[in-house]
């Protein structure tokens, strides 16, 4: 165990106090416990701190002492195996996990509950700081930079980059200082621009459309198919290719929907009941796909994060790749460890198609990376491989207001009123309807033939009723801003309307000075933000939804402080003084474990320099921040040393598919929203059939058919089947056909996503040494589900295979065994013994078997790493959410819309859900006001993506049944 210093010992108070929402009072609850267990953790210096080396990282595992303080012997039992240990802790899962009642049980600071979660919180914190540290490669020659330093300053505290510059074909390269200093001002900063440039006003390129993707991962560790270096030859053998193991037989045998074998002889059997997910003509009821079902999770949250992908990355342009067909398996399978052909009779068995081909993905740099050593380490200045995000990183809404000239041409404004987007009124009987749907793209419009009959919107691929429906909630989303902004223009048309120009700081724009154009840009800067603020803390909670991760969440947005204003100023002050300085500790980790305090959002937006710290706490002190002064527009943002992109590994823990459901239990608001009326085929909503289907049924019967359904789990022989046999007329092959489950794999090959075990590693999190590692040892022997564990670890023994171990074989650089030596080939089973292929199983297939995992997790403990990384990342990197998010750019509306989740003060749910109270969530805030005759279906809801009818229950309980008044709601009748 590491000593504890002055500096980590801060790092673990400010983590306690800040993620551990002490609101406000006394952070030592922890230390101050009675128990023998808690004296013994701090009397052993039990407490991880921020590792100095990769080596030495905490891996979410804690001594026997620590899991006991946090979660009694309950933890203790469960420290066995890779999986983290805070899940364990004492209120960290439902009711169950609460210690049980005594004195200071259920106080807020004090006793088992309190250091359960706020023990949870450090960890996460803890790791949050080490993947700050040690998981940033960006590919956009910045990296050798960031390894050696600059100019004597250390690389990890570097915050602008000459690769960031606008190059000298750029349209704006003068306006920005051409040759000199580049520096973006005037109307390059008062609004977000079309391609993303200028969101960092001294990194203009950073985060635009064609940026390369960065990784997260060790450049050497990428493409272990081309077997580069020693360790990745020694990890995977000569096993891997881009299409070893074959990713089609992975497919079938790993992640198509089980349905129920054929029952009687008149009734259609099961399988045909679902059609391969295009189930029964005229959207029959009848039809039926089994899937497996997350009871607290609904389909308008599957779609809602196709909807937020959509916005930040995409590796096709305009949903192409490049055009040279390649093969895409059902040719090869392992039998007893060896590679023989799939005959014919095998392929139909499985159900999978050799003559499937797709496009290649692109490639945007090929050619040998350079490298440059560093003490005497030799290190890749990129990934031998790069790719480009054609759309732009920043969380813009770029997928409804455009990334580039020819998507910013697709988005139709209303030509009698240019602040507001075109909109056609429906005629359904909703008061919602009268806001309109989207209109349809024209024949003169920039766009793939595909996509004709589809609402007109920048980003139209994939296009289905889950991205209709949140594109036309967020068109009237912006029209309702603009008619409140107008409203106040009427009241006070002299007014300030707290906007300024940056070109012109100091003259007042009153409400009757705002022209169309820029209310127009005011409402993308408010949808935007919006949406980032549904998704950081309604989105998220009910995706983790325990309370760690509830009370994590919000503290990103606005701070465990955000009821004391003083005190999240004053955070807010230290913070942005931290970013200020040399010292990469403090600039870096200390400042990502502070900004929980006052939150990510807003950091930096108000400035009150030559205030010494103890003032900071003066109510009355002055605001000087000043539109006038670059390092105020710009002062709350933080790229950690390296620019802000996505990484590649991003992309694949968003390979979410098994989320969606084949069928649509498609119900109607103003009949009986009990009553399941048809079963609608996702697929016969594909494209331009999706617009069609949303303006007959229209938008609020869809918000209640998607809002009641539950989406699927995130598991192992859980994908739509209308995925894997997916009809495109583009495709050059002789089925037409795509498995795009199979697909998923095959991009991540393609483009070099390490394997499994080796991306764990590389995040900080323990190894599996066995496919057994993935069944839950806390499931009874014999129970159904853990038998279905079993069977599943048999699939993948006999998918990925075995081989015969050799220890002398150093596989990673990024971890060492417990003793210290090198992980080798054997993962610690003996020499030459037979052991299971993890090393070589596809990142996606890995965390799909992770049958254990923290209570109420969605997804993976592999993937939440990933997104604790650079889900913060977004909003450290994004002025518009620290620095400038101020009236002079959002207006005095503006603000309070985004603070308080729409026009007016913050309005509160009944109640305390899960103990606290909250205000009524955002996204229910905009349905209320884009589809006002949901009001009572909506009541009992408080959190948009959790099922509606779902009765919440007590603490974090995912039970299964219905509120009162949904008794008779078919989906509580059958159990499946
Ligand atoms: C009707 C619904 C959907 C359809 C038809 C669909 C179809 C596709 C297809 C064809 C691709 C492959 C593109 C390629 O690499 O050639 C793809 C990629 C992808 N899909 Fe979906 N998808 C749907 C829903 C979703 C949902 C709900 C998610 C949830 C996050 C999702 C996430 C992704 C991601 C992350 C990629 C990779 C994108 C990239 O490489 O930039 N999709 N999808």
């Amino acid at each position: 165990m590491r000593q504890i210093g002055t500096w980590s010992r801060l790092v673990i108070v400010t983590g306690l106090c800040i993620l551990g929402g002490c609101n406000g009072q006394s952070p030592f609850g922890i230390f101050v416990d009675s128990t023998k267990d808690c004296a013994e953790m701090l009397l052993q210096r039990d407490i991880q701190t921020v590792a100095k080396t990769r080596e030495q990282r905490f891996l979410g595992k804690v001594p026997d002492t620590t899991a006991r303080c946090l979660g009694g012997k309950h933890a203790e039992s469960l420290r066995e195996g890779p999986w983290l240990d805070w899940p364990n802790y004492w209120a960290a899962g439902d009711a169950t996990s609460r210690a049980p009642a005594r004195l200071l049980v259920n106080a807020k600071v004090l006793g088992p509950n309190a250091h359960g979660i706020n023990g949870a919180l450090y960890e996460l914190e803890l790791q949050r700081i080490e993947l700050i540290k040690f998981n940033l490669f960006d590919n956009n020659k910045t990296y050798e930079a960031y390894v050696t330093g600059r100019d004597g300053e250390t690389g990890a505290v570097l915050n602008t980059w000459p690769e960031m510059r606008l190059p000298k074909t750029h349209p704006d390269f003068k306006a920005v200082g051409g040759d000199q200093t580049q520096v973006c001002r005037g109307a390059l900063i008062r609004f977000r621009t079309l391609t993303g440039t200028c969101n960092d006003i001294r990194n203009p390129l950073m985060g635009s459309t064609h940026q390369l993707f960065a990784r997260n991962v060790d450049f050497d560790t990428t493409f272990p198919d081309l077997g580069l270096n020693e360790m990745t030859k020694n990890r995977h053998g000569d096993r891997l290719g881009p299409l070893k193991p074959d990713p089609q037989v992975i497919s079938r045998r790993l992640f198509t929907r089980k349905q129920s074998k054929p029952v009687g002889s008149l009734e259609k059997s099961q399988p045909d009941k679902c059609n391969e997910g295009y189930g029964l003509p005229g959207d029959a009821k009848e039809a039926e796909c089994e899937y497996k079902k997350a009871p607290f999770f609904n389909v308008l949250a599957a779609f809602w994060i196709q909807f937020m992908t959509h916005d930040w990355f995409a590796h096709l342009d305009e949903g192409h790749n490049r055009p040279e067909w390649m093969a895409v398996g059902c040719a090869t399978q392992l039998v007893k460890n060896i590679e023989q052909p799939l005959t014919g009779a095998d392929a139909k068995k499985l159900g999978c198609r050799p003559d499937d081909k797709i496009d290649a993905a692109y490639i945007a740099e090929g050619t040998e990376p350079s490298s440059f050593t560093q003490g005497r380490k030799a290190y890749l200045t990129r990934a031998p491989k790069t790719t480009a995000n054609n759309v732009t990183a920043w969380w813009d809404a770029s997928q409804l207001y455009g990334y580039d000239e020819r998507s910013g041409k697709r988005v139709k404004r209303n030509p009698k009123d240019q602040a507001k987007l075109l909109m056609q009124v429906g005629d359904g009987a909703g008061e919602g309807d009268k806001l309109g749907y989207l209109p349809i793209f024209e024949p003169g419009d920039p766009i793939n033939p595909e996509w004709s009959g589809q609402e007109a919107t920048a980003f139209p691929d994939n296009w289905s009723i889950g991205t209709s429906f949140y594109h036309n909630v967020f068109a009237r989303e912006h029209n309702v801003f603009v008619d409140e902004f107008r409203k106040q223009a009427t009241r006070t048309p002299d007014g300030d309307s707290g906007l300024r120009d940056p070109a012109n700081p100091d003259a007042v724009i009153r409400y009757r000075d705002v022209t169309p154009n820029e209310l127009f840009e005011v409402a993308r800067l408010v949808v935007a933000a919006e949406i980032a603020k549904i998704h950081t803390t309604e989105w998220t909670t009910q995706l983790l939804y325990n309370e760690p991760l509830n009370r994590g969440m919000n503290a990103n947005w606005s701070g465990v402080f955000a009821k004391q204003e003083v005190v999240a100023d004053a955070l807010k002050e230290v913070v942005r003084r931290l970013a200020d300085t040399n010292d990469a500790k403090k600039a870096n980790s200390l400042y990502a474990a502070l900004a929980g305090g006052p939150g990510i959002f807003g950091l930096g937006n108000r400035v009150y320099e030559g205030v010494p710290l103890v003032g900071q706490f003066n109510p009355n002190k002055q605001d000087r921040w000043d539109l006038k002064n670059d390092d105020h527009i710009n002062g709350g943002v933080n790229h950690f040393g390296s620019p802000f992109n996505f990484p590649e590994e991003f992309i694949t823990v968003y390979r979410l598919h098994p989320m969606l459901p084949d069928l649509i239990e498609y119900r109607e608001w103003n009949k009986e929203p009990n009553v399941i009326r048809h079963n609608v085929p996702v697929i016969e909503t594909f494209r331009g059939k999706a617009t069609e289907a949303m303006r007959q049924k229209g938008l609020a019967n869809w918000a209640l058919s998607m809002g009641r359904q539950r989406l699927g789990v995130l598991t192992l022989q859980n994908h739509p089947q209308f995925l894997q046999n997916l009809k495109m007329n583009r495709l050059q092959s002789p089925t037409q056909q795509i498995d795009v489950a199979a697909l998923d794999l095959i991009r991540d090959r393609e483009r070099g996503v390490p394997r499994y075990n080796e991306f764990r590693r590389q995040y900080g999190l323990k190894q599996l040494t066995s496919f057994d590692d993935f069944v839950d040892t806390r499931l009874l022997q014999d129970s159904p589900s853990r038998r279905e564990q079993e069977q599943l670890v048999n699939t993948l023994r006999e998918v990925y295979g075995q081989h015969q171990c050799d220890a002398s074989k150093k596989i990673t650089e990024a971890q060492l065994n417990d003793d210290g030596s090198p992980i080798n080939d054997c993962l610690g089973h003996p020499n030459g013994s037979l052991i299971d292929n993890i090393e070589d199983v596809d990142t996606v297939v890995g965390w799909l078997a992770e049958f254990r995992r923290p209570h109420g997790f969605a997804i993976s403990e592999t993937q939440f790493v990933v997104f604790i990384l650079n889900a913060s990342r977004r909003l450290f990197s994004d002025r518009f959410f620290t620095s400038s998010f101020r009236p002079e750019f959002y207006s005095t509306l503006g603000v309070e819309w985004v603070t308080n989740n729409g026009p007016g003060p913050e309005m509160m749910e009944q109640g305390t859900p899960n103990g606290h109270e909250q205000p009524v969530s955002p996204l229910k805030r905009v349905l209320l006001r884009t589809m006002p005759e949901l009001a009572g279906e909506l009541q009992g809801v408080v959190n948009v993506f959790d099922p509606w009818a779902r009765d919440r229950g007590e603490y974090y309980s995912l039970d299964w049944k219905p509120r009162a008044g949904a008794e008779e709601d078919e989906a509580f009748a059958n159990k499946k």
